[in-house]
């Protein structure tokens, strides 16, 4: 039997899938829809242009007034990777997989763009200048997501490189007025650790016409969205946690952000004052 969107739908909705219009099949939407992130990688380096490829793809993406304040540091030495994969709470497929692309918020170009012409910019002291940035980092990133799934290949993003942001930064020695925003692991998918869609809320919950309105039915949905996550979690052999406790766990306090707390400092500290 062929394999369908309609069938990628029903994953990602746990059997409630909504209409689907046939005549909007397409390779693109297809690999959009049956995206999955990839925790256990080979460490088959990545064939030759594929990172060219997946560079060009990231600034192919949309960015803010076109000043590209984004850059990408590609970590492919294993010693680094190590480091990192600790500092990021030991996630090991920050080590395994070939390539580390570490996402970085960087005004650093345009203060040394002002420096050789001998100018003055304070706009990047604004909350707004760093949020752009960390904005168009990750429009960039996620286009590397697509670029890599369609070329066969896995990925996974490391927020948890920012529970030790100084550090990561010194590692990587970036200059002043530059951030790291999170990673993206790519590589080869091993094929021996199965993958699968995740479940996500229904439709009805997250999408809005015209103005905000709470869904009526929205505890219910919940509680069902939650019986079809620990159902995945069950048959990926992940802990049954269900999605309305891990909410409440992960936003529960500041400690429950391991470090994150702290990033203010963080980013204050690498030159962006947050106005
Ligand atoms: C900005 C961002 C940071 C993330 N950080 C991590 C991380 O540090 N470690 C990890 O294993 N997954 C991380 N993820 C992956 C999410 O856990 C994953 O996307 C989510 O559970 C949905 O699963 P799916 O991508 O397989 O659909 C992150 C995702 C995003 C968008």
């Amino acid at each position: 039997m062929t394999h369908t969107t309609t069938d990628d739908l029903h994953q990602r909705y746990a059997g409630h899938a909504p209409a689907w219009t046939p005549h909007l099949e397409h390779p693109v939407l297809q690999s959009l829809l049956r995206h999955r992130s990839v925790r256990r990688f080979l460490s088959t380096p990545l064939a030759p242009g594929v990172l060219d490829a997946l560079v060009a793809a990231a600034q192919s993406a949309p960015t803010s007034s076109n000043l590209q304040t984004w850059s990408v540091v590609v970590v492919q030495e294993q010693a680094l990777r190590d480091s990192l994969a600790a500092l990021a709470g030991h996630q090991a497929h920050i080590a395994q997989a070939p390539v580390l692309l570490v996402w970085v918020a960087d005004l650093s170009r345009a203060l040394r763009l002002a420096e050789a012409a001998g100018q003055a910019i304070e706009a990047h002291q604004y909350l707004d200048t760093y949020l752009m940035a960390s904005v168009d980092a990750g429009l960039a990133a996620q286009n590397v997501v697509a670029a890599a799934e369609a070329l066969g290949h896995g990925t996974v993003y490391i927020g948890a490189l920012r529970n030790h942001a100084r550090e990561v930064a010194r590692l990587l020695a970036l200059p002043r007025g530059a951030m790291p925003v999170f990673g993206l692991v790519v590589g080869l998918p091993d094929p021996a650790a199965a993958t699968a869609i995740k479940p996500r809320l229904a439709p009805a919950q997250v999408v809005h016409f015209d103005r905000y309105r709470v869904p009526d039915d929205e505890q219910e949905q919940i509680a069902d969205y939650d019986v079809a996550l620990r159902a995945f979690q069950r048959a990926n052999g992940l802990p049954e946690v269900g999605w309305t406790p891990a909410v409440l766990q992960r936003l529960k306090n500041g400690q429950s952000l391991n470090g994150r707390e702290h990033l203010r400092e963080a980013v204050q500290a690498a030159g962006f004052e947050l106005r």
